[in-house]
């Protein structure tokens, strides 16, 4: 039997329900693991205040047709001694892994636990998380999972923004600000459709729309590389994306796009 486990930490929003409703379609038996896993969040980050709504998480999770909703705490998952710690350090170390040092520590180690305790046929990720589904499918490889791990598009609110838990965190105000991310992504991507084909360039183009429309302090990074590698690109080939961080108040946004679709190579 075909089953697929869709891993979150809770506070759906439309891009958790497109995940299910596509394992949905695609397995037999549709698992939900909702875990605010502590491993991941670095002591000066929201562990404590991370959005959390449990009766709605579970309506909409039954209303998807989720027929499992696993909701550990924290000693299931690390219980009294547990010390492995899965590591993927190619791949953890630039971008969102330099800014939060030991995060992807805490994601390759919980989702390792988690597909050995649901044993899916497939593992279903938001592409928002490159970085974290790269990593991922990386530490699945290397252990041999028999599991199948499948990158889903990442899903927008009407100005662009990608959805996210802590989008939560946004006033109104910050929230218009911070379709800006979006924007920024696009006039990249309008680049390499022109044909510009120097990374530098691109992300030089995308750094100087946020500086414009954002203040300096806020943006944490700007990077084009590979896909797969996580690795700096040089040059604008299929595979490339521009993956970004910025902090608008309390929320740290991430988001990214792949700059190839739609150019005329
Ligand atoms: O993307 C998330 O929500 C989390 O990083 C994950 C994959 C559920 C691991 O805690």
């Amino acid at each position: 039997m075909r089953t697929a486990l869709v891993p979150t930490m809770g506070y759906f929003h439309a891009g958790h329900l497109s995940l299910m409703q596509w394992a949905r379609e695609n397995a037999e038996k549709l698992y939900v693991s909702l875990f605010i896993n502590p491993k991941q969040f670095g002591p000066s980050e929201d562990l404590d205040s991370y959005p959390s709504d449990i009766d709605r998480d579970t309506r909409l999770a039954r209303e998807t047709g989720c027929d499992v909703l696993f909701m550990p705490e924290p000693q299931d998952i690390y219980p009294e001694g547990h010390s492995t710690v899965v590591d993927v350090p190619e791949l953890s170390r630039h971008l969102c892994g330099a800014s939060r040092p030991g995060h992807f520590k805490g994601v390759a180690t919980v989702v390792s636990v988690l597909l050995n305790l649901a044993l899916p046929s497939l593992a279903v990720f938001g592409e928002k998380d490159r970085q974290q589904l790269a990593v991922i499918r990386r530490m699945a490889a290397d252990l041999h999972l028999p599991t199948e791990i499948v990158g889903r598009p990442i899903v927008r609110e009407p100005g662009g923004l990608a959805m996210s838990s802590r989008n939560a965190y946004l006033s109104p105000e910050e929230r218009s600000r911070a379709s800006h991310v979006y924007r920024g992504l696009v006039l990249g991507r309008e680049k390499v459709r022109a044909g510009e084909d120097d990374a530098a360039r691109i992300e030089e183009a995308i750094l100087k729309y946020y500086r414009e429309n954002l203040s300096r302090d806020e943006i944490d990074y700007v990077s084009v590389v590979d896909e797969k590698t996580m690795q700096p690109a040089e040059k604008i080939k299929p595979g490339a994306i521009a993956a970004v961080a910025v902090r608008i108040g309390k929320a740290r946004l991430i988001d990214n796009m792949t700059l190839t679709e739609g150019a005329v190579s």
